[in-house]
């Protein structure tokens, strides 16, 4: 057993986290809890499955994903920051999905829910940011997930963040994403247009790629072939992303199968654009998202 690993298992708890190389060699906690299982590489510390008992995969993670330092791990939960999107001469989405996290802290709560925290490495070559952040996974019967930034510069610091969450679904063409409708976005898609959606619910019947606008509110996806409806409630949220990449775009990207839009769609919460971040020195923020589900 290489250094890294045996102090990584310093942190298993018997029965509920075990540590060990998971896709391409690299580490993997595997959370087992009364309620659900969960998996989260240190590589992005991105949580790649949560599975209720008795549900299927919460989660979407595409067959073609990479699992490789320096690359992104396509499906689950990128944790993309300090920007959204892509950005001139570096990488779309911001550093934090490509760098490996530390393990700064396990445990396991009497009701059986375990807690991860994770710790984005400071001073990384090359990104002028200076503060502390921290990426808290708690698994149960729903998925918490906490990005805390802390600016313990001295200076102002202004961010993006969003957790970019991809999930499961029966077929992309029967789900309805509800709980935007009049809501101002951008639309992505053939260039940026400010439009209001007047649906009362999202359905997919193309590309689809929008920035929802000042939205703090319950997101909830029905899906009648897996009669499951899933609710993302946030807080510490102004922004809502909608995305499926539909057929062009899904034979464009080298990690995602030509086919794989049919059982995905990414709703995710943040703080983007005109909504990013701006800390005074010695001021914490958190972005806070659960994730919950249910059989209908
Ligand atoms: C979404 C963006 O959040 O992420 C899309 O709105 C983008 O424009 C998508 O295509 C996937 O990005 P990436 O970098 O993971 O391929």
């Amino acid at each position: 057993m290489n250094e890294q690993l045996a102090s990584l298992k310093e942190h298993e708890i018997t029965g509920a986290i075990v540590i060990s190389p998971g896709q391409g060699g690299l580490p993997r906690l595997l959370i087992t809890t009364p309620a659900s299982t969960a998996e989260i590489y240190l590589h992005g510390a991105h949580v790649t499955t949560f599975q209720k008992n008795g549900e299927p995969p919460l989660l979407w993670m595409s067959a073609e994903s990479l699992f490789a330092p320096g690359k992104a791990i396509r499906g689950g939960v990128p944790v993309c920051f300090p920007w959204f999107g892509p950005k001139a001469g570096a990488p779309a989405h911001g550093y934090a999905r490509l760098t490996e996290w530390n393990l700064a802290a396990t445990s396991a709560a009497p009701d059986g829910r375990v807690t991860v925290r994770l710790r984005l490495p400071e001073n990384l070559e090359g990104v002028p940011y200076t503060g502390s952040v921290e990426f808290i996974v708690t698994v149960g019967d729903t998925l918490t997930m906490e990005l805390q930034v802390n600016n313990h510069s001295t200076e102002s610091v202004t961010f993006e963040e969003i957790l970019h969450t991809y999930f499961t679904v029966g077929d992309i063409a029967a789900i309805s994403v509800k709980g935007l409708h009049g809501v101002h976005y951008l639309d992505k898609v053939g260039g940026t247009t400010l439009k209001t959606d007047e649906d009362d619910a999202i359905r997919f019947t193309a590309e689809t790629d929008r920035v929802y606008l000042d939205t703090t509110h319950t997101v909830e996806i029905a899906d009648p072939q897996l009669r499951r409806l899933i609710r993302i409630e946030k807080s510490g949220s102004a922004s809502t992303v909608v995305w499926n990449p539909w057929v062009a775009k899904s034979k464009a990207m080298a990690d995602f199968g030509d086919e794989e839009y049919h059982q995905m769609v990414c709703v995710e919460s943040g703080n983007v654009g005109a909504a990013q971040t701006t800390l005074a020195p010695g001021v914490a923020n958190t972005l806070k998202v659960v994730l919950s589900s249910r059989l209908v």
